[in-house]
């Protein structure tokens, strides 16, 4: 089992890389009032086709066994299910994919969030072609950065692969992240 959400949001923006998207959206929304945690990736790759869709959150369907046995949307479902949250996942082939997992806050079993800094630095200098958006809901309050913003304001995009501009969109997040929970 992955140990953080935010290893999980790795994997699932991952996916969407290799669907080929160009767009991304990465949010994480933590409700106490609620006693929710949810993260919801939603991209405008290649999609799934509605017999792919039904077989993919379970790893012991045949079509697995046909190649490469993939196991990180599995993996999220059911840490979101004994979570007593749910996973729910739409695709359109051609059009995109949105999945969304949800966690009961307080569940002692729930994954931690993990690094989310970290994390987003790790996927927008990973892939700074793509237009990523990473959002980070509060209570009612939001913090959210784009690839697109971050692009203008360097002037060259390919400034987003160096460590100098990754340690500082981190470093930014952490700080907006605190701020948000104070
Ligand atoms: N956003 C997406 N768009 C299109 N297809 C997707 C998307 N996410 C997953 N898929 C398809 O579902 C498969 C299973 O994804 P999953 O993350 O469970 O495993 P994997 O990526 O193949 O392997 P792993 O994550 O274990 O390295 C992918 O190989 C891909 O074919
Ligand atoms: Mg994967």
């Amino acid at each position: 089992m992955l140990e953080d959400l935010s290893q999980h949001v790795l994997d699932i923006a991952e996916n969407s890389v290799a669907a080929g998207a160009s767009s991304v959206l990465i949010e994480i929304a933590e409700d106490l009032p609620g006693n929710i945690l949810s993260m919801t990736v939603e991209d405008d790759g290649k999609g799934m086709s509605r017999d792919f869709l039904e077989k993919v959150a379970d790893p012991f369907t045949t079509t697995r066994t046909t190649r490469r046995v993939g196991m990180g949307i599995p993996f999220l479902k059911q840490s979101a299910e004994l979570c007593g949250g749910k996973f729910v996942i739409s695709s359109v082939p051609g059009a995109g994919t949105r999945l969304e997992a949800l966690f009961k806050y307080d569940c002692i079993d729930r994954p931690p969030l993990g690094d989310m800094p970290a994390t987003v630095m790790t996927i927008f200098m990973g892939y700074p072609d793509i237009n990523w958006t990473y959002r980070h809901i509060y209570g009612g309050r939001e913090f959210s950065m784009t690839t697109e913003e971050l692009a203008l304001v360097l002037e060259d995009r390919e400034l987003l692969r160096t460590a100098e501009v990754g340690l500082w969109i981190r470093g930014q997040i952490a700080e907006a992240l605190l701020e948000l929970r104070n």
